[in-house]
């Protein structure tokens, strides 16, 4: 079966968070209006799908993805007739639009947990999943994803809660067959919207085993996962990508058989914990270690080859800013940002852009009182009561704390940055005046232009979809290298990934082929040095048709 006859074989998706992408009332928040007057941007970007983050209804205590309404848009984000807009004016410029599915949990103010909550015998008490027991006696020692223990007591009821994540995201029950089929006609109902895929929050969470202490990966997953597929995705040409962090490659075949039988692909996390200490938290820094991240992605590309679908990405809003994190955000920002780009969209799968990312836009620095996320707010609060020093937990903030990636898009050198005319939700970083789209966008050279072409290569030549991987100098401790080949063509990918200039028998393996690419000079002429000499996070793509 050949790779490119899924459309999502050969797209770009870009990511938008919402509530930082752009403003269009003035309340500091960003807006579905708001989204629509950046349509054009995108178009000129080249992408060809925008994954949403959720919008749905929502008393945002997880900042959406505690959803109240599966079928109604949160009024801060606008209304469904905005949604719809959105929908067709994305379409008419050639962009489809990927919602994000949160079911795994709701939000405790949907109306099915308000219900569940007046009695053991209300038919939503089975929505969710519930232990009976006794106050300050929990069922287990099953911890949430955002601290404190995973069950919460309700005393009305003499039962616990199960919550893998905020006290306010109740787990939904997916061994019961009304909640599936709610599910699923809900899945419809967006489909017939005109949506053009969806993105499934934690979909690895959903089949647990809480007296097991079972949450990743369940007995069940695959079965309930198959039956979704079945009952909503496979009536349409979508693309579905699942989160996924505890995917082994095994599995990653699973979920993207390309049978069609679960979802196109799935968002896997090993390379993304790599820089934190074994056994810890992410929290827990840790340089990373170069030869292991060579080794874990070439790994999923080859296991995946012909067999299932990667997700390429560094980025999304749970994620430090990949400049920052694996680059170089000051002398080399520009450089860096392109390198790291050039080694992700060499390579076999779907490449997702994070918002900000094509502007090569960095982690920031608050005092914390500046911050806004849950999940840093409360490990902030547990580390500081355990007796952790304070700059330990600040640099574990600003090193891989999700607001990093929440600070709003930085459209231009004015004001809050061109977001919004009032005061944004979190701080605007103040690098907008130097990092911001009206000073890349057209302008040769920029990290944003940089994108645009990656993304025409991708479009012009199969072999980024098709070609088959091979990992070059696996040994080497500075040179990300890979070949890619199929019958017509061979690409081959050379990062120098650190801030040091390096020589290397670069000839040897360029024999014949053309530089299609480069992040040092302004056009893919030759490098103005040896080809052997790679300069500072020197990236380059050559090409040659056999
Ligand atoms: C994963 C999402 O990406 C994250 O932002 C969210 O907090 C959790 N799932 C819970 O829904």
């Amino acid at each position: 079966m050949g790779q490119t006859e899924k459309w999502w074989k050969n797209a770009v998706v870009y990511q938008i968070y919402p509530r930082s992408f752009q403003d269009s009332n003035g309340d500091g928040i960003g807006d579905l209006p708001g989204i629509i007057q950046r349509l054009d941007y995108l178009e000129t970007l080249g992408i060809d799908a925008v994954w949403l983050s959720p919008v749905c209804r929502s008393p945002q205590d997880d900042n959406g993805y505690d959803i109240s309404d599966y079928q109604d848009i949160d009024p801060m984000f606008g209304t469904l007739s905005d949604m719809e807009t959105l929908i067709r004016e994305a379409g008419k410029r050639g962009i489809r639009i990927i919602m994000d599915l949160v079911l795994n949990h709701t939000s405790d103010e949907h109306p099915w947990f308000r219900e569940a909550l007046k009695g053991r015998d209300n038919p939503y008490h089975d929505y969710y999943v519930w232990r009976d027991g006794k106050e300050g006696v929990l069922p287990n020692d099953l911890r949430a994803c955002f601290g404190g223990p995973a069950w919460e007591w309700v005393p009305e009821l003499g039962q616990y809660y199960l919550h893998q994540f905020s006290v306010r995201q109740p787990d939904l029950n997916w061994e019961s067959p009304k909640v599936r089929r709610e599910i699923y006609d809900m899945i419809l109902w967006w489909m017939e919207k005109g949506v053009g895929g969806f993105r499934l929050d934690v979909i690895d969470q959903i089949a647990k085993e809480p007296d097991r202490m079972i949450t990743n990966n369940g007995p069940r997953l695959h079965e309930f996962i198959q039956e979704l597929s079945r009952e909503t995705f496979q009536k349409g040409d979508l693309i579905t990508v699942g989160e996924a962090w505890g995917a082994t490659t095994e599995l990653a075949k699973r979920y993207s058989n390309p049978d069609g039988s679960e979802f196109s692909m799935v968002f896997q996390f090993e390379h993304i914990g790599l820089d934190q200490q074994e056994g810890g938290e992410k929290w827990d820094l840790a340089p990373l270690p170069f030869r292991k991240l060579k080794e874990v992605l070439g790994k999923w590309q080859t296991a995946l080859y012909g067999c299932g679908w990667n997700s390429l990405f560094w980025n999304n809003h749970d994620l430090p800013r990949i400049v920052s994190r694996w680059g170089n955000d000051c002398v080399y920002r520009t450089e860096s940002a392109k390198m790291l780009a050039v080694l992700l969209h060499g390579m076999q799968g779907t490449p997702y852009i994070y918002q900000g990312e094509e502007l090569g836009m960095t982690n920031a620095r608050y005092s914390i009182e500046d911050y806004r996320d849950i999940e840093l707010l409360n490990m902030y609060r547990e580390r500081i009561a355990k007796g952790y020093p304070k700059e330990q937990v600040m640099e574990s903030v600003y090193a891989k704390g999700r607001d990093n990636a929440r600070t709003p898009m930085q459209w231009d050198a004015g004001p809050q940055a061109g977001f919004t005319d009032g005061t944004p939700w979190i701080k605007v970083n103040p690098n907008h005046q130097e990092i911001n789209a009206a000073s890349q966008v057209g302008v040769e050279g920029s990290v944003f232009e940089f994108y645009r072409k990656l993304i025409v290569l991708r479009k012009t030549f199969p072999i980024f979809a098709d070609g088959r991987f091979e990992m070059l100098l696996e040994d080497d401790e500075e040179i990300f290298a890979y070949r890619r080949e199929d019958t017509e063509s061979r690409l081959l990918v050379v990062c120098n990934f650190f801030g040091n200039t390096v020589s290397r028998p670069i000839s040897k393996l360029c024999g014949g082929m053309d530089l299609i690419l480069t992040n040092y000079g302004s056009s893919a002429d030759s490098p103005s040095t040896s080809c052997e000499t790679l300069r500072p996070y020197e990236a380059r793509i050559y090409y040659q048709h056999k």
